[in-house]
């Protein structure tokens, strides 16, 4: 697990990012440092402090075995590339279909399979949004406030589902149903309020019709 204060992962903190590689790879548990950067032209430094914690006792994170049937699929995907990197992302899908997201563990068994570094993958990871480098609930409610959905009262729309759930951007529910998650347009703006839930787009949303949503799925279950 990392935690960090004003830190953010791009090029410029590669450098870092090897150390605290390598940090991980020593017997200490838990690591603290701190470093300056220049950012371009403007030369202003900027200290960051990131602090990696490793999650468990163990000395180290070791890749988790694959499962028979992520690599028989990722194996499928590979007569589809010319070459092996060039599956990371549909092999991160596979793992997060069976797996329900992607952690640590996965995302090294992958990179190994792969033949990738893990940072090198973690970027592919980090860059689509909808890779869950966290658990995430049964269900993930993606709720657009890009701007036509915010122009059309969005804001409303995500406080009732928010109150209704408990949770906020980026939680889950305690019993593990439902996480709420920001994402930008999602393409249907003439229908605005829009979210995607259970794999199906919601549009025209009101307090209403979310309460009918859940309704249903209670139905359901
Ligand atoms: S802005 Fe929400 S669907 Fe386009």
């Amino acid at each position: 697990m990392w935690t960090g204060e004003d830190y953010e992962y791009d090029a410029e903190c590669s450098a870092m990012w090897e150390l605290a590689l390598q940090a991980m790879g020593s017997s200490t548990h838990a690591c603290r440092f701190s470093a300056s950067f220049d950012r371009g032209q403007a030369r202003s430094h900027r200290v960051f402090v990131m602090t990696a914690i490793i999650a468990t006792s163990a000395a180290r994170l070791a890749a988790r075995a694959l499962t028979a049937e992520e690599k028989h699929e990722i194996d499928h995907e590979m007569t589809l590339y010319p070459d092996k990197k060039a599956v990371g992302l549909e092999a991160l899908k596979i793992v997060q279909k069976h797996q329900g997201w992607v952690s640590d563990e996965s995302l090294m068994a992958v990179a190994d399979y792969l033949g990738m570094s893990a940072h090198e993958l973690d970027g592919v990871a980090t860059f689509f949004n909808l890779i869950f480098r966290r658990p995430v609930g049964k269900n993930v409610i993606l709720f657009c406030d890009s701007v036509s959905c915010w122009i059309m009262g969005c804001d409303r729309i995500k406080d009732h589902i928010s109150k209704r759930l408990g949770i906020d951007y980026g939680q889950t529910t305690a019993d593990g149903e439902y996480t709420l998650l920001p994402v930008p347009c999602l393409g249907d703006c003439d229908r605005a309020p829009v979210m995607l839930m259970d794999g199906e787009q919601h549009r025209n949303l009101t307090p209403e019709k979310i309460d009918q949503l859940f309704a249903e799925r209670a139905q359901k279950k």
